[in-house]
């Protein structure tokens, strides 16, 4: 039987820093009703010359150093983004061709913050099925190219950044299992109402910008990140003690905390990485797992459960073996 399994993770987070006391003197806001509405400190915005791509090149470049293999030994690449560099060709064609990767299949994940699980799931299959042996998973966003930054309600919670991983082929799981769901009759309440065939004329204005109904948003994440956590546990045949770690999508600490609170989980056992980079849409979960390596918290043989919600409505979880 072959798994899948995590061998390399590498995260990218642009240089420029934009803090809550910046956004202060863009908005009528304060630092105090970000952090503790939202638990965000700062967030890292990509310069005007860096893209989507970029992001992930850097990201992929470490994913690939840890997992001890050479870009030439991929013979896929996945890479989930809603902020596209491109109409076309695909980002993750941009990413295989800055990456000197020539011939292998290279596609993007349109699941916006869900994106990246999609994506995991994509791969994970792909292994399994014996097509594939070396995949490059990345979750990449320069969200602030779709952020009104005259808007209070959004401009404060969302950042740029991408993440990665190496996912490899195992006699071992790995992966043990991927559950993913949409329901596009939520679209109104999470969107970028514009885009190539609705609202040509603003996308060329540059005014499509992320429109979010804040508290229903934060409703039903809150309600299907719980039911994703109990779907694999009863998948799986364990139970919440099984879990090491917790890697919830890095929308809000508030979200992630009732999440928590919900599942009777201890927050020592989360994965919390918002206050330093903000919503990073599919960058979040790639980046939080990156940090969590690096920083010695998530060790080898651990088991870990990424979930994630987003627009669309999307959410999803991947159970794992680290
Ligand atoms: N600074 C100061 N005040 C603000 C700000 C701000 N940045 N933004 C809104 N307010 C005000 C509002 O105008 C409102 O004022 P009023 O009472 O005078 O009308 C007040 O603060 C409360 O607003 P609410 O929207 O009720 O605040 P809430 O506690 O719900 O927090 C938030 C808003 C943080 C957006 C929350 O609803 C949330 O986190 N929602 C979920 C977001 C999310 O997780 N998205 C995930 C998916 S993202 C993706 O898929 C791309």
């Amino acid at each position: 039987m072959t798994y899948s399994r995590i061998t390399g993770t590498g995260s990218y987070l642009p240089e420029k820093l934009l803090t809550n006391k910046d956004l202060e003197k863009i908005v009528d806001t304060t630092d105090t009703w970000i952090r503790e509405r939202t638990g965000i400190k700062e967030r890292h915005i990509a310069a005007d010359t860096e893209t989507t791509s970029d992001l992930a090149f850097h990201a992929s470049r470490k994913a690939i150093e840890m997992a001890g293999i050479s870009s030439s030994e991929i013979d896929m690449v996945i890479l989930a983004t809603t902020t596209a560099d491109k109409i076309f060709p695909g980002t993750a064609c941009l990413l295989q061709k800055q990456l000197d990767v020539h011939g292998c299949p290279a596609f993007d994940v349109q699941a916006v913050c869900t994106g990246f699980v999609y994506a995991l799931s994509i791969a994970d299959k792909f292994i399994r099925a014996g097509e594939t042996r070396r995949v490059l998973v990345v979750g990449s966003e320069t969200l602030s190219r779709i952020l009104d930054w005259n808007d209070r309600s959004t401009c404060v919670l969302f950042g740029d950044g991408a993440g990665a991983v190496v996912l490899e082929a195992d006699s071992e799981p790995g992966i043990m299992s991927t559950h993913l769901h949409a329901d596009g009759s939520y679209e109104d309440l999470l969107h970028v109402p514009h885009g190539i065939s609705i609202g040509y004329e603003q996308l060329k204005a540059g005014e499509a910008y992320v429109y979010m109904e804040g508290n229903a948003v934060f409703k039903m994440a809150v309600n299907k990140l719980g039911q994703l956590v109990d779907e694999a546990l009863t998948a799986n045949g364990i139970s919440k003690s099984d879990i090491d770690w917790l890697v919830p999508h890095q929308a809000n600490s508030r979200i992630i905390e009732a999440t928590a609170r919900k599942l009777r989980m201890s927050m020592e056992r989360v994965i919390v990485t918002v206050a330093e980079h903000g919503n990073t849409s599919a960058a979040s979960i790639p980046l939080a797992l990156d940090i969590a390596v690096r920083d010695g918290r998530i060790k080898r043989g651990e088991t870990l459960m990424l979930e994630a919600f987003g627009s669309g409505f999307t959410w999803g979880s991947v159970l794992l073996k680290f």
